[in-house]
């Protein structure tokens, strides 16, 4: 049985794609979920599968290379599927230094210690082990309205210190490759959307705001562009490159679906409406005068887009969830699931580790 280990797990995309492996391989392999718990953590988004005999949860820091380096002599970790960051812009630019530590510094125990694990006396490295980083297509810098995309061999073009820290963190993982041969890959990837992610981005933020009747924040002209992609898509394409992909290679994966902001929070809207019920209090809060322009972001990239050739032609991976339907399922979702949205908004949500875990 193949026994992977994820960090960052309780997040937005780690919970999502540790839901999809289990329900594309059940039994067959092992999780261990290594997470910290920042704010962005939150371990009610993996509570139906918590109890799995084939999935264990571990509290700690990927910046802590004894308890990183613990988890791998106790367990013959085959894969490393490395989500673990500090992923928001706006949290960045006030606060950089923990998004260089967790990122670069995380990221740097996290190869070491695969590498200290995987390595045999030759150099060379025990066969079919395998080290994923994800990250993101921010480190290519920004475009402009011209129809151009970012494929995998755009220039690395940083400007945010989040993107900065991914940037340094990519170039970490290309390094071990160029040295040592070490088995990795890295995918960059578009902006995800699903269910499970933290209301401080965009599509969540709108959605809990519209239907509380605040103001829906648009930042600048609300004409920046990015490319949006169902996190489900995200999770199989994690999954196909790390099985068929060429060790040593970056993947782009991306949803083909660019959209300003402004017309994400329009579709939004129009969403909600559709989808309330007649008689639901909710609709008379949600409304298109919500809409406030604000002071834009520093530094705001205007547009992101992928162009996903080269994971399609070489494994055969493309996005199959339309931004339509994808929208449709991520409110439907966060309508079924209220609570776990006033759990997080109220901090209830970081209660869960201490309740479930610490009193076990
Ligand atoms: P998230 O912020 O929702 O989750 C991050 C998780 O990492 C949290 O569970 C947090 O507790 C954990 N974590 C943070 N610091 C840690 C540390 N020091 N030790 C252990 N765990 C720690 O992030 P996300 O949106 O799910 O993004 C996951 C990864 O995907 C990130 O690497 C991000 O750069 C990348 N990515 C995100 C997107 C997107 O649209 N969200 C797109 C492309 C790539
Ligand atoms: O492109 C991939 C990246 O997408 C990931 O690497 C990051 O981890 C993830 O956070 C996301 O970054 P963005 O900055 O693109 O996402 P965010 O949801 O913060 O913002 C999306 C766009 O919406 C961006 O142009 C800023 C704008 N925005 C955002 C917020 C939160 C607003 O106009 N108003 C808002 O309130």
């Amino acid at each position: 049985m193949r026994t992977y280990l994820v960090t960052g797990g309780a997040g937005f995309i780690g919970s999502n794609y540790i839901h999809y492996m289990f329900r594309k391989y059940d039994n067959e392999i092992r999780i261990i979920n290594v997470d910290v718990l920042t704010y962005a953590g939150n371990l009610e988004n993996l509570k139906d599968i918590e109890n799995r005999e084939n999935y264990t949860f571990v509290r700690a820091d990927i910046t802590d290379k004894e308890a990183i380096a613990k988890i791998f002599a106790e367990n013959e970790i085959d894969r490393v599927v490395h989500f673990a960051a500090e992923s928001h812009v706006d949290r960045s630019i006030k606060n950089p230094e923990v998004f260089v530590k967790t990122n670069v510094l995380g990221t740097a125990v996290m190869l070491n210690c695969a590498k200290a694990a995987w390595e045999l006396p030759d150099g060379s490295f025990k066969e079919g082990k395998k080290f994923l980083h994800v990250s993101t297509d921010e480190v290519y810098g920004s475009l402009e309205d011209d129809g151009t995309y970012f494929y995998e061999t755009t220039p690395y073009a940083p400007h945010s210190p989040y993107s900065a820290s991914k940037a340094s963190s990519d170039m970490l993982v290309k390094a071990y490759i160029d040295t040592y041969h070490f088995p990795a890959n890295i995918t960059n990837c578009s902006n995800n959307y699903g269910p499970y992610q933290f209301p401080e981005k965009l599509i969540p933020l709108i959605i809990n705001n519209a239907l509380h009747g605040k103001k829906l924040p648009v930042y600048g002209d609300g004409k920046n562009v990015r490319d949006w992609l169902y996190v489900d898509d995200h999770a199989k394409a994690i999954d196909m490159v790390q099985e068929n992909g060429r060790l040593g290679e970056t993947y782009n994966v991306g949803g083909h679906n660019e959209k300003q902001n402004i017309e994400i929070i329009n579709i939004i809207i129009d969403t909600l409406l559709e989808m309330l019920p007649a008689d639901d209090p909710r609709r008379a809060l949600v409304s298109k005068d919500l809409i406030t322009y604000v002071e834009d972001r520093k530094g705001h990239d205007r547009r992101y887009a992928i162009a996903p050739d080269k994971i399609k032609a070489e494994i055969g991976w493309e996005p199959e969830t339309m931004f339509k339907e994808g929208i449709k399922k991520t409110i439907a979702w966060y309508f079924e699931h209220e609570d776990w949205m006033k759990n997080v908004t109220s901090g209830d949500y970081q209660k869960y580790y201490e309740d479930m875990y610490q009193n076990r």
